[in-house]
């Protein structure tokens, strides 16, 4: 017995009777589907007979104020969906005289439908053989076909519609794509999934392997740290500054910066003292401190975010080597741009001592 129709055999007994099950009807697909990206069936069903109560037919909800669309989509959260569905129920009842577009294609073009909410309009109101991908389907197929490209890298988004094309059953999409994921829901569950019921069991690569609670395999996307850096640059009378060489690890390892004082949030200007600490140079040779760029610089590392703000500080008289802590060195401003710098200090320098 082939795939699908041991799917749908499935499905016949198990589906749950949900509304958006009984209708044709585009607009009503469009509206469950776009209630259900936000949130799970349970969660979801009050708010889909909220909004068919109160607008029936695209007309309707395209007639609204923003307001109240807002207020019904309250609790949802991520309102710029609440926006979208305004925006695009205004766009089908105005420009396109209240018709849905009838294929994948079209359907994409509206705002805040996307590759899965097309293709699942396009196969449960017109029959268009389309798959869905969605995180369920992703994670039945991983399972069944032993897939171990990440869900979420781009070869993995690629494999796993190719995939799901391939295994759709075209003569019935809507009640197959209906039926994948409800057996992703409820069966095939991230879980504890059901494998000692289930009708797949000699095929499924992962329950042969004893694999399914590794697949599918996601990419852990790293966390983007934020980073306050504040760099002191000191001017003498002689139009000379301070650098200093960056240890430890870390990308920007071996390169020159400005003395640095890193706070845990975006701070206030430092103290004469806090800039004495920092540099070695006594608290008394400070003239003035002010801060340079009101709104910090930000940088974009693969995993770190880092906020930079420029301190500019005058010193009266010379600064000399004796006073000099740790790596600091003291350079011609003029001869700044010889040292290898990153490129947030890079930028910074060509911008405030451009050549002359
Ligand atoms: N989640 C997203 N779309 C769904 C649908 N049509 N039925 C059940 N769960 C869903």
């Amino acid at each position: 017995m082939n795939f699908s129709k041991r799917l749908l055999d499935w499905y016949m007994i198990e589906h749950r009777d949900l509304p958006w099950r009984h209708t044709k009807d585009p607009y009503i697909i469009w509206l469950s589907e776009i209630i259900l990206q936000q949130t799970q069936v349970k969660q979801g069903l009050p708010y889909f007979q909220k909004f068919v109560s109160r607008f029936p037919s695209v007309h309707d909800l395209a007639n609204a104020s923003e307001d109240e669309v807002l207020k019904l989509w309250q609790g949802l959260g991520y309102y710029s969906r609440a926006r979208n569905l305004h925006f695009t129920a205004q766009y089908v009842s105005k420009t396109l005289n209240g018709v849905f577009p009838d294929n994948y294609k079209d359907l994409k073009t509206l705002k805040g439908v996307g590759d899965y909410t097309a293709a699942a309009i396009a196969s449960f109101a017109y029959d268009e053989p389309v798959a869905v991908v969605d995180g369920n389907v992703q994670r039945v197929l991983s399972r069944f076909l032993g897939i171990h490209t990440p869900i979420n890298s781009t070869e993995g988004v690629k494999e796993f519609k190719l995939k799901a094309q391939e295994l759709l059953d075209e003569s019935n999409p809507a009640l197959y794509n209906q039926a994948i994921m409800e057996f992703g829901a409820l069966h095939c569950r991230p879980k504890s999934p059901k494998c000692m019921f289930c009708t797949f069991q000699k095929d499924c690569v992962a329950f042969q392997k004893g694999i399914q609670e590794e697949l599918p395999i996601k990419l852990k996307k790293t966390k983007v740290k934020k980073r306050y850096f504040n760099y002191l640059v000191l001017t003498d009378s002689e139009e000379k500054t301070l650098v200093q060489k960056r240890s430890g690890a870390g990308i920007w390892k071996g390169l020159y910066e400005f003395p640095l004082i890193e706070s845990e949030q975006a701070r206030e200007i430092p103290t004469s003292e806090e800039v004495s600490e920092a540099t070695n140079i006594p608290a008394e040779l400070i003239q003035s401190i002010n801060i340079h760029n009101e709104k910090p610089v930000v940088h974009l590392l693969s995993h770190r975010k880092i906020m930079a703000t420029f301190i500019d500080i005058q010193v009266r008289g010379l600064l000399s080597e004796g006073e000099l802590l740790g790596e600091k060195e003291l350079i011609q401003i003029k001869d700044l741009r010889q040292l290898a710098v990153p490129v947030l200090i890079q930028n910074f320098i060509e911008s405030e001592f451009p050549i002359a």
